[in-house]
């Protein structure tokens, strides 16, 4: 019997209409467009100013996109995986709340939380079921509302971040495409270069922890940088080696949005081209979970089946890793 792998089938996305600027930002922070450029590669950001509304939101909006656009039935859908740093609540897991917003009531789920790779964990966990043959229509969704996180007092961290959701469908195939094969690592020692510091078990709210403003992101910029870069080059290069892909057979490369430094450091270990590296960073900034199924939005009309893809990302734990996949549908036939 042919060996079953998960496909994906089709995307959905939403970014909030909100966008600000860097122009914008450098009202609330000391900083300029020209150094947020030079640095980071972020031109803007969508933020989700609406009152009352959160991920799980968002996050509703792609998961109606991506059935309507794949022809599913809610019905259909027997599992959904959010990865999501920003839940709407410690608990219960936004995948349920996501489910119900939907309408979705034959499936179970829940939440993975990898930092910036969360989408890709939990990709990669859902790609199980599918091939498995337990499962047949799987819902992925990385979606984050990080402005409720960031202190718009920090310069540092402020200009970074975004908000916005992503989702895919995975389904069974026995013609060779789909994930092919994942390296994934983990390192909790680098915990102390990124993280909320406040909030969780270990340092429950306080007043205090309120006026020392550490329900925010707090960041040392440069650690993070070095190992994401090392990091993330390093998994991308031994996928490549590991199957033989060229930068003449790779279609793209897709990369976790964090600086656009980053993003050209890995494409340059991999030897791969720019106009082959899936670029949102400019316009969506870091959308933490969403920033893969982002890229996959908005690059899905340039892919064919069999295209060669490597996702790569790296992000808070540290946690990073990269998959393989060989794309299953035609993307330019798709309208959006
Ligand atoms: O997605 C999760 C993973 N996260 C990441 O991948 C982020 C990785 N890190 C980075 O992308 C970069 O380290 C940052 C973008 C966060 C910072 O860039 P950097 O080039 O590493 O800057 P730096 O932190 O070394 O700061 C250099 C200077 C400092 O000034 P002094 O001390 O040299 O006078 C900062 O105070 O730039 C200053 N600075 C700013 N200046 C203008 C920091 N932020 C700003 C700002 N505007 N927004």
């Amino acid at each position: 019997m042919a060996q079953i792998k998960a496909a994906i089938t089709g995307v959905g996305a939403y970014v909030p209409p909100y966008i600000l600027t860097n122009e914008e930002l450098a009202k609330m922070v000391d900083t300029t467009d020209d150094w947020i450029m030079e640095r980071i590669g972020i031109k803007e950001r969508h933020i989700l100013l609406e009152e009352g509304k959160a991920t799980s939101d968002m996050a509703t909006e792609a998961v109606k996109q991506l059935l309507e656009k794949t022809g599913t039935s809610v019905d259909e859908v027997d599992m959904l995986i959010c990865g999501v740093v920003t839940p709407d609540m410690q608990f219960p897991a936004t995948s349920n709340i996501i489910c119900d917003k939907v309408g979705i009531k034959n499936a179970f789920g829940y939440d993975v939380n990898a930092g910036c790779s969360s989408f890709l964990f939990a990709l990669i966990t859902a790609s199980k079921y599918v091939e498995s043959g337990s499962h047949r229509k799987v819902v992925v969704v990385g979606a984050d509302k990080m402005s409720s996180i960031v202190d718009y007092n920090d310069r540092n961290t402020s200009p970074i971040f975004g908000d916005g959701a992503g989702a895919v469908l995975l389904e069974p195939d026995t013609t060779g495409l789909g994930l092919i094969d994942s390296i994934m690592h983990v390192d909790g020692s680098g915990k102390q270069h990124l993280h909320q510091v406040a909030g969780g078990s270990l340092r429950p709210a306080t007043f205090e922890t309120i006026l020392r403003r550490q329900h925010f992101i707090y960041q040392e910029g440069q650690p993070v940088f070095k190992a994401a870069v090392s990091n993330m080059a390093d998994v991308s290069v031994r996928m490549m080696e590991r199957y033989n892909l060229t930068s003449e057979t790779l279609k793209y490369l897709v990369p976790h949005q964090a600086n656009m430094r980053i993003i050209e450091a890995t494409a340059r270990r991999m030897g791969i081209p720019k106009e082959r590296v899936m670029l949102t960073i400019a316009k969506y900034g870091n959308t933490t979970s969403a920033t893969i199924p982002l890229c996959l939005w908005e690059y899905e009309y340039d892919l064919k089946p069999g295209d060669n893809i490597i996702i790569s990302t790296f992000g808070a734990g540290f946690a990073w890793g990269s998959t393989y996949i060989k794309w299953a549908y035609d993307g330019s036939k798709i309208v959006k």
